[in-house]
């Protein structure tokens, strides 16, 4: 019943024995003084030396007594120990089941908490590791059914569209063609895009980092952006110092990280916006904003706008053209946090919408 190596039989069995030890040790040191002490009581109260019949039997009787008590202490350490080793493990044992069960892929595992001391602090921390996990899985579950969902949409679409084309219901003319390349251009960048998000969170991701001006890269991206505002009669505001600090950049991943920004600001604020792209050095890092007016972002999606392929109820419902995959925002913030740098954002009906990068100068 009992496993030669656990804990409990190691606690009892150690706990019992030097109990056993120490009252056999004192029954015999009491024995041996009480009849040292006894004969020298007889020897000076009645002068004799030797005991007589009745002394032998008082003898006699108080060492049984003894050892009858020790057998009592000892078959009462031997229960109370076994009680209290088993208390100590029990939540051990649930631990381990709890444990086993995780590693095979159960993770909504919890075990209860019955103490502060280390056992029930290893619990707690059993506990925050199980929830973890179980949000982990359920994240790259949701991950793989929107890369799922993501890919075959315009893959069914491409593949509906040349079925028509082969078979001749619809006829292969210029404009569709066009339409089918934008689509294979937009799969190519999601996996592209995937396959740089995956490299950065195992910071795989290679950095060809030289110094660099962020103000530079801010007025080229400025410059790219330009014939899609056009477009849209967007007018956009550059606020970019001549000098500025340079710093350790990759940048054809900052360069993404703004380009997305100003792509993002174009495209959720509506015809006829405003845009401010702003370049600041402060004592410590260098800030970059993408302000734009428009539709603000609603306070209970703001947390959530980094988060892998998500996106607003407005933009899901963008034209195809306008359509994103809701991952450039988790790729910049992964770029910037590989700079060690911070992204964040601000949304308000009065003053829009703001996107900050902080990049730091040590
Ligand atoms: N400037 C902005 N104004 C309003 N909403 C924004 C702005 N920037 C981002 N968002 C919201 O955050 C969501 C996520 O942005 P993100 O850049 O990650 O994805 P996307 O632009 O939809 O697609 P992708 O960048 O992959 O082409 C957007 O879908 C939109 O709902
Ligand atoms: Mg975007």
């Amino acid at each position: 019943m009992f496993d030669r190596h656990s804990i409990q039989l190691k606690l009892a069995g150690s706990t019992f024995l030097l109990l056993a030890f120490t009252v056999c040790s004192l029954i015999v040191l009491t024995n041996a003084q009480m009849e040292t002490a006894f004969g020298d009581y007889i020897a000076l109260h009645l002068a004799v030396m030797d005991h007589g019949p009745a002394e032998t039997m008082f003898i006699h009787s108080v060492h049984q007594s003894l050892w009858w008590v020790g057998l009592f202490f000892i078959l009462m350490g031997l229960i109370i120990t076994s009680v209290l080793a088993a208390g100590i493990t029990r939540p051990l044992r649930r631990l381990t089941k709890a444990a086993a069960a995780v590693e095979r892929g159960h993770f909504n595992q919890r075990v209860p908490v019955g103490s502060r001391d280390e056992v029930g602090q290893l619990a707690t921390v059993f506990n925050r590791m199980a929830a973890k996990l179980s949000q982990n899985e359920q994240a790259q579950r949701d991950f793989f059914a929107s890369i799922t969902h993501e890919l075959r949409t315009p893959l069914a679409v491409l593949q509906g569209t040349l079925e028509n084309m082969t078979t001749g219901v619809t006829e292969p003319t210029p404009e569709r063609l066009f339409a089918m390349q934008e689509e294979v251009m937009r799969l190519n960048r999601l996996v592209t895009d995937l396959r740089d998000l995956s490299l950065a969170a195992v910071h795989e991701l290679r950095l060809h980092l030289r110094l660099t001006d962020l103000g530079q890269l801010a007025r080229q991206s400025a410059m790219l952006i330009q014939p899609l505002l056009d477009e849209r009669a967007q007018q956009l505001q550059c606020q970019i110092p001549a000098h500025l600090t340079m710093l350790p950049l990759d940048a054809d991943r900052m360069r993404q990280v703004i380009g997305n920004l100003l792509v993002n600001a174009s495209r959720h604020s509506g015809d006829g916006s405003h845009i401010c792209l702003t370049v600041n050095e402060q004592p410590d890092c260098i800030e970059l904003c993408v302000a734009n007016d428009g539709p603000c972002i609603p306070a209970e999606e703001l947390p959530h706008i980094f988060e892998k392929f998500y996106q607003s109820q407005s933009a899901q419902g963008a034209a195809d053209s306008q359509r994103g995959s809701g991952l450039g925002l988790a790729l910049a913030q992964q770029y910037v946090a590989i700079h060690h740098g911070t992204i964040s954002a601000t949304s308000t009906p009065e003053d829009g919408t703001a996107f900050t990068v902080r990049l730091p100068k040590s």
